[in-house]
């Protein structure tokens, strides 16, 4: 499938405001900040109908809870689903904190968005406690011990087919174990506390929204293939449920019960292991109940930067996304991106060209550091002078290969995916990305268990030079090795002011994840837009290899002719990647909760 139609089935557009059923904002400063930020947005004619959408949304769907408002929050939810936002609000209601909610958050996106993420994928969180400490949980997927550079290969030749769905495609499974450490080392819940109610929407089932359905149809013909799959997600005659059905999962139900009862061995020690190992050897896979019984999630030292004024945390190796956004942050420290105007090609080419070389390096040097030589220089600001003083303003650069960081070998780091956040008044924030890789993962959901697997073993470079589903090539340093993970865009990063948190953020939709996030900071940083505004903003996106830059549609016909003088090769997509963002700008003011304006996401915010 091409990657642009796969993107535009990921952000099912709405053309209605009523179908927008996010999450409420529940104070009257929330509807007045729209307010501001209608006006300020009136600057940028381009961006109106966008913005008009967003803000109607906010007075549709801040009435429900405007009942009760106080002066005080308690925190802030968002993600792509009200279900998982509500199930996270309960959480903080009921006295748990921002970090409890991201694990009820995670789990019932397992049950309402599974088709994204799940128990049988993986995820990074990113956790700042209230004393101002920020640590990394890596939950990404690891690869079986029987792995091996060459498993995909059929006369030579890669074959996408085999790592991306079915048995071989499917690596170690660590989000549970992700959000189990969280719990344990952050939370004031139980994981028993937090399965239960995601249980009971599995058990009583959840209607099938637009986006649900048009995810699964895009995957149909695949589906057909995996009769497991196809009895979850496909009805009677073979096709995707309709808009409207109900969807029971009894079999992921009584899994999650069983992980309430009995723990997270249930699942990597216990049945749910058995089972994977029983599937894995009918079927011809890899995985067995050793290497789950072997996975561990590890808290990782969060990759910190400077732009600007703000303070960031990102997530380091096996994730690329905090290295590349903050290398690409780097390299624009040394422009003056504000005087371009906000829509102009003069700005949007400094991006794109900072991305295409972050990108070039990514590619070659980027891996599981636990394994591969990545050197921490990539993130230094002296070479960011370097790679900076190659952009040209007015040409596009050819960038025919990588750079050289310094202490290359010397120094070195750490020797279809959904973002979601939360924070609470207390201080907790936590950025989460979560993800089976592509829709519904591998495909394979193992039978009795209600479990869809990733396909994470497809982010690894199954051959030097051969693209893997996103477009993206590699190196040595993300070949497949057992044990390890495959290297990932996901880029959950907690951005602070004088010390103060202020936002978290992140996205879905592989490589783009890092260019969204790197947009909305520079929209919210250089241009002051506030937080909606930074969402509903046309993106763009450069990888290096293809050599091209896509816009998302929505930019001005004079800034794709600008890009295209400079010499770019300019496409555009109907869509780009979907973000949430959890906001407090004036340090002890409101929280805000933002969802992504391209699907039916949902956002709250919480009064005592
Ligand atoms: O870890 C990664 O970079 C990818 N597996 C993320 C996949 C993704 O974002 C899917 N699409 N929305």
């Amino acid at each position: 499938m091409d990657l642009w139609v796969y993107f535009r089935g990921l952000t099912h557009y709405n053309t209605s405001m009523s179908l927008q059923t996010s999450g409420a904002l529940t104070r009257r400063a929330d509807s007045s900040h729209g307010l501001a930020a209608r006006s300020r947005w009136s600057r940028h004619p381009w961006l109106k109908p966008m913005t008009r959408c967003l803000f109607v949304s906010f007075l549709f769907i801040g009435w429900p809870d405007d009942r009760g408002v106080s002066s005080v929050q308690a925190g802030a939810v968002s993600t792509v689903h009200p279900l998982a936002t509500q199930a996270a609000m309960e959480v903080m209601k009921e006295g748990g904190n921002a970090v409890d909610a991201a694990v009820a958050a995670g789990l019932t996106l397992g049950v309402v968005d599974g088709f994204n993420s799940g128990i049988g994928g993986g995820c990074f969180l990113i956790i700042r406690t209230p004393r101002g400490e920020i640590v990394g949980i890596d939950g990404r997927e690891a690869a079986p011990a029987t792995a091996h550079q060459d498993m995909y290969l059929k006369d030579g030749e890669a074959d996408p087919s085999l790592s991306q769905s079915g048995p071989l495609a499917i690596a170690v499974p660590g989000a549970l174990a992700a959000y189990e450490l969280a719990l344990s080392r952050f939370g004031k819940r139980s994981l028993n506390n937090l399965v239960m109610p995601a249980a009971r929407i599995a058990e009583n089932g959840f209607l099938i929204d637009e986006g649900f359905h048009s995810r699964i149809r895009g995957v149909v013909e695949r589906l057909r293939g995996f009769s497991e799959a196809a009895d979850i997600f496909l009805d009677g005659q073979h096709q995707a449920h309709p808009v409207g059905h109900r969807l029971v999962q009894l079999d992921l139900a009584k899994t999650y019960r069983s992980i309430g009862n009995k723990g997270v061995d249930f699942f990597y020690r216990g049945p749910f292991a058995h089972s994977v190992d029983q599937w894995m050897k009918r079927s011809g896979g890899k995985l067995t109940a050793q290497d789950m019984a072997a996975y561990r999630a590890i808290l990782r030292p969060s990759l910190r930067s400077r732009y600007r004024q703000y303070d960031l945390a990102g997530f380091p190796p096996p994730s690329s996304g905090g290295v590349h956004v903050a290398q690409i942050l780097n390299i624009l420290q040394h422009f003056s991106l504000r005087e371009k105007g906000v829509a102009s090609a003069d700005w949007a080419h400094l991006v794109v060209e900072a991305m295409k070389l972050a990108f070039a390096d990514r590619a070659y040097w980027l891996g599981d550091a636990d394994f591969a030589p990545v050197p921490d220089g990539l993130v230094d600001v002296s070479y960011a002078r370097a790679l900076a003083e190659r952009i040209d303003p007015e040409r596009a650069l050819d960038v025919p290969s990588h750079g050289q960081p310094p202490h290359a070998y010397k120094s070195l780091f750490g020797s279809h995916t959904t973002h979601f956040s939360t924070a609470d008044e207390e201080g907790w924030w936590v950025a989460c990305t979560a993800t089976v890789n592509t829709t519904l993962g591998s495909k394979v959901v193992i039978p009795d268990t209600g479990v869809v697997m990733n396909n994470e073993m497809d982010d690894f470079s199954a051959q030097p030079g051969k693209p893997n589903f996103f477009g993206l090539v590699g190196s040595q340093a993300n070949a497949i090795r057992p044990g390890k993970r495959p290297l990932s865009s996901m880029s959950p990063t907690l951005v602070s002011l004088e010390g103060e948190p202020v936002y978290a953020l992140g996205g879905a939709g592989g490589p783009t994840i890092i260019s969204q996030t790197v947009l909305h900071l520079i929209l919210m940083i250089d241009f002051g837009l506030t937080p909606e505004q930074a969402l509903a903003h046309p993106r763009l996106h450069h990888q290096w290899n293809p050599d091209q830059v896509i816009l998302e549609e929505g930019w001005p016909a004079s800034a794709i002719e600008g890009l295209r003088d400079k010499g770019h090769e300019v496409r555009v997509v109907p869509s780009l990647g979907v973000s949430q963002i959890v906001a407090r700008p004036d340090k002890k003011g409101s929280f805000q909760a933002l969802a992504d304006p391209r699907v039916k996401g949902s956002r709250m915010t919480h009064t005592p």
